[in-house]
């Protein structure tokens, strides 16, 4: 299946939720106000891949965080998505494969991970459905 729909109605802020398109997973966050605050104050010049939160979610969405849930090193499932996991130094995802912090926009932030967690395409169908693909 190249496309996959989501019911994102359920995610309170704060949370986020693992599932999968093409059999890769992806994770869904609905980021807080003080989340997206964090991400909007790091000078992009302290990134190691330099992408604004605007770049990185929808217009008028900038809560929604869909990546994939694949750590750009060698691909390990950053934990982070799950109630309770450890999300990092960054407060985002954390890769315990080889310690790679990501931040509250799932950029790169420390550890050795060349690359930010990937966005991949997709579109809102309404303010509760999403479809990835
Ligand atoms: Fe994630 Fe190595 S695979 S840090």
């Amino acid at each position: 299946q190249s496309t996959t729909e989501i019911d994102i109605s359920a995610i309170q802020s704060g949370q986020a939720i693992k599932t999968s398109w093409r059999k890769q997973p992806v994770f869904v966050r609905n980021l807080t106000p003080a989340e997206i605050a964090e991400a909007k104050k790091v000078p992009l010049s302290d990134l190691r891949d330099p992408q604004t939160i605007d770049e990185r979610t929808k217009p008028g969405k900038e809560n929604w965080l869909i990546t994939l849930g694949v750590c750009t090193h060698l691909g390990c499932v950053p934990l982070g998505a799950a109630e309770g996991e450890n999300r990092g130094d960054f407060g985002g995802y954390f890769c315990p494969c080889h310690g790679s912090h990501y931040d509250t926009a799932a950029r790169i932030r420390k550890g050795p991970a060349p690359k930010n967690l990937v966005v991949p395409p997709y579109e809102f169908n309404s303010d509760t459905v999403v479809t990835i693909g």
